[in-house]
């Protein structure tokens, strides 16, 4: 393939139509028009939070073709914001080029750029080696595994969670020691409070498979994702 040039810009309301043929492409889940309607608008169906949405794009045959996009949005909770990236990928023909690389390495820089945010995180369907490899590749690690996440034509798979920390997060927790003193370790507890829900705060101390509560925690805090699917 020859050198391309990519450009990078939001979502707009014309790339719909787009948007949703690579969407039914790459995923099985399938999300609904109102999904996409509201997300070409930079929202979040449902809840109408705001998305931080990205487009990767290459002129090719006289238009500009999409080769690329995530959808994170900011989750909140009463003392925290960490990015959750809805959904990501890449156009089959550029693959293997950094194009989903440099997308996910926006999406971290937003989420840097956002003071009470410590971390970005996602599912993803377990027999998805790629896009596993994909994660690890960029120092995601994986927390643990919610069975049954997702409904595909009426059969139930799991997710593994994958979180990134971003620096401020990784200090803390590398502080978090158990010889630290106690005075400290509350200091430090507070902090990561501030930075992420205790539901990924929890799995990041024990990287096992979490408990069936923080597995309630975690699905509660993606109802609205999984209700847009
Ligand atoms: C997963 C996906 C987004 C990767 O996109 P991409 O643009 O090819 O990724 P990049 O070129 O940025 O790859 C970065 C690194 O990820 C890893 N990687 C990517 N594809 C891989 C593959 N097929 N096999 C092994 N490792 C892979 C490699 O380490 C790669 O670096 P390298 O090419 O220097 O070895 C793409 O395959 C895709 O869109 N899949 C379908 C949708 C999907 O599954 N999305 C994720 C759902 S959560």
């Amino acid at each position: 393939m020859a050198a391309f040039e990519v450009h990078f810009r939001p979502m707009r309301v014309s790339d719909l139509e787009e948007v949703r043929a690579l969407h039914e492409e790459w995923f099985p889940v399938r999300y609904s028009y109102s999904f996409y309607d509201a997300a070409v608008r930079e929202r979040m169906v449902g809840t109408n939070e705001p998305l931080f949405t990205l487009i990767a794009e290459v002129d090719e045959d006289d238009r500009r073709r999409i080769i690329g996009l995530p959808a994170p949005l900011f989750v909140e909770n009463e003392t925290s914001r960490v990015m959750y990236v809805l959904t990501l990928g890449s156009h089959a023909r550029y693959r293997r080029r950094g194009i989903a690389r440099e997308l996910l390495q926006r999406c971290i820089a937003r989420a840097e750029a956002e003071p009470a945010c410590g971390a970005v995180y996602l599912h993803v369907i377990t027999h998805n080696d790629v896009a596993i490899q994909f994660y690890k590749s960029n120092d995601f690690e994986c927390l643990g595994e919610i069975s049954d996440y997702y409904r595909i034509d009426g059969s139930l798979y799991n997710c593994f969670i994958y979180a990134y920390y971003l620096p401020r997060a990784k200090i803390v927790t590398s502080m978090m020691t158990s010889t630290a003193p106690r005075a400290t370790r509350r200091l430090l507890s507070s902090t990561l409070s501030s930075l992420f829900p205790a539901a990924l705060r929890s799995c990041f101390r024990s990287p096992a498979v979490p408990s069936k509560q923080q597995q309630q925690q975690q699905q509660q805090q993606i109802t609205a994702t999984s209700e847009a699917a």
